[in-house]
């Protein structure tokens, strides 16, 4: 298993896949770190959809423009915030330690988001995403496998693909898999390009 630093290090977006069967207890295990992400009040908006399947993940390849990592991987998830969700479930995610001070935190989290309009919490759960997103690719690097993150494909067919709601945004299709390629030569911006100390 890599640490966080390694699985950062090598971790390169993978567009070519063996044909080596991914077992479904490291999915579940790269899930699990994953979740582990931190996100504001713990409210854990995310939610993920784990295509398997040859038939539906050709599907999602083509509502994913054709890219083809997305059929080529072991599986492909999916995925998706649900604020709507997420509010209407808030008992499931505060934290049993608050105790009798939970009611109070809930309601403290309803007032907040009231003023919001329903797009502005769309937007809220979206930043989530990627916190969980960015996670799940070390925790999948950390297990020795590739990823492919994508923007490149459209939300409306993909919803419609599985069945979500008109407010589930998606931050990213990732797909997965045992490399075939090992992806570009990481190109970033130097510390110094990118920061300034105050
Ligand atoms: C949110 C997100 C969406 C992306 N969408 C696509 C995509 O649709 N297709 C693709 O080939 N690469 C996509 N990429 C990969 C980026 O181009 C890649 O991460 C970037 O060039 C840096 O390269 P690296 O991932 O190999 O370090 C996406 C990356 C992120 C984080």
């Amino acid at each position: 298993m890599l640490t966080v630093t390694q699985a950062a290090e090598a971790r390169k977006s993978i567009r070519k896949y063996t044909d080596a069967v991914i077992p479904e207890a490291d999915l579940r295990e790269i899930i699990r770190v994953a979740s582990l992400a931190p996100s504001p009040w713990n409210i854990q908006p995310w939610r993920v959809i784990v295509v398997q399947d040859a038939e539906t993940k050709l599907k999602l390849q083509e509502a994913a423009f054709g890219q083809p990592q997305v059929g080529g991987g072991s599986a492909v998830f999916v995925i998706y915030t649900d604020m709507t969700e997420a509010l209407a479930n808030l008992d499931e995610v505060i934290h049993p330690g608050f105790g009798e001070g939970a009611a109070g935190v809930k309601d403290q989290i309803l007032g907040h988001f009231s003023s919001y309009t329903e797009e502005a919490k769309v937007q809220w759960g979206r930043a989530q995403g990627y916190t969980f997103m960015g996670y799940l690719l070390l925790a999948a690097q950390a297990h020795g496998y590739g990823t492919s993150p994508m923007l490149g494909f459209n939300p409306q067919a993909v919803r419609e693909l599985f069945g979500l709601p008109e407010h589930a945004f998606l931050p990213a299709l990732v797909s997965i898999g045992v490399p075939a390629e090992e992806g570009f030569p990481h190109h970033r911006h130097s510390v110094d390009a990118l920061t300034r100390w105050v």
